[in-house]
């Protein structure tokens, strides 16, 4: 494992490490990995396996650098795919180029981000990018609960479709939302996407939805009423071992 933490430590090493930005995307690259590593442990994934995971959670944000660096925000939308950025820089540095499951690990970094996986993927596949998906979001949630990613005020109603989508357990596509206040619910919709038990405990376990929703309620007190039902229903489905 040494080597590829001295590869990545060696490429961020190029970047201004003291711009608070990158210095936290690589704090959050190794809380990541931690997270990785446990949620592979919580489903028995041999030793191989949980080291395939660790270099997926290295290296999951590695496209985040350059993308700071050239257009000094992370919006995937208004610069590059930061996941697709990340494959052809491993590419490029030729880092995984001496492992049999090279495309593995490229497969799960690539789709760590999007909306929805793939398809098409084997089920390995699949498991590899649903841990890492998990890892990222609970990392990012824990973020926002902590007011480390600021959240915006608002006074302003959500819009039904919005609301809608929260409650029928899904994401919100910030694609399909043009108004601000409907994007801000995007953090909330990561719960609806989280994956495996291990994941859905962290969150309960760390009254992750109450402290979530505690904060979106502060920033917009209007929406409070539908702040409550979507708490409600969200909590419900985190502790529905049944739902996906
Ligand atoms: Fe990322």
């Amino acid at each position: 494992m040494d080597k590829y933490i001295e590869a990545f430590e060696n490429y961020v090493a190029s970047f201004d490490l003291e711009v608070s930005q990158l210095k936290r995307k690589k704090e959050h690259t190794y809380r990541v990995i931690k997270l990785c590593m446990e949620i592979a442990k919580s489903l028995q994934m041999n030793d191989h396996d949980v080291f395939l995971m660790k270099l997926i959670g290295l290296y999951h944000d590695i496209g985040r650098f350059d993308q700071f660096k050239q257009f000094s925000k992370f919006n995937d939308s208004e610069t590059y795919d930061h996941a697709s950025k990340g494959v052809i820089i491993l590419n490029t540095l030729q880092i995984l180029d001496d492992l049999e499951e090279k495309d593995l690990i490229l497969k799960a970094i690539e789709n760590h981000n999007q909306i929805k996986l793939e398809e098409n993927l084997s089920p390995r596949e699949k498991q590899f990018c649903e841990i890492i998906r998990d890892a990222d979001k609970l990392d990012i949630l824990n973020l926002v609960i902590e007011g480390k990613i600021k959240m915006n005020p608002y006074d302003e109603k959500y819009s039904e479709k919005a609301v809608q989508t929260i409650l029928n357990g899904e994401c919100i596509d910030l694609k399909e939302y043009p108004r601000k206040v409907d994007q801000s619910l995007v953090k909330i919709g990561l719960m609806n996407d989280i994956v495996f038990p291990f994941s859905k405990q962290y969150i309960l376990k760390n009254n992750m939805i109450d402290e979530l929703i505690e904060i979106y309620i502060k920033n917009n007190p209007k929406e409070k009423d539908t702040l409550e039902k979507i708490k409600k229903k969200v909590k419900e489905r985190m502790n529905d071992t049944n739902v996906r």
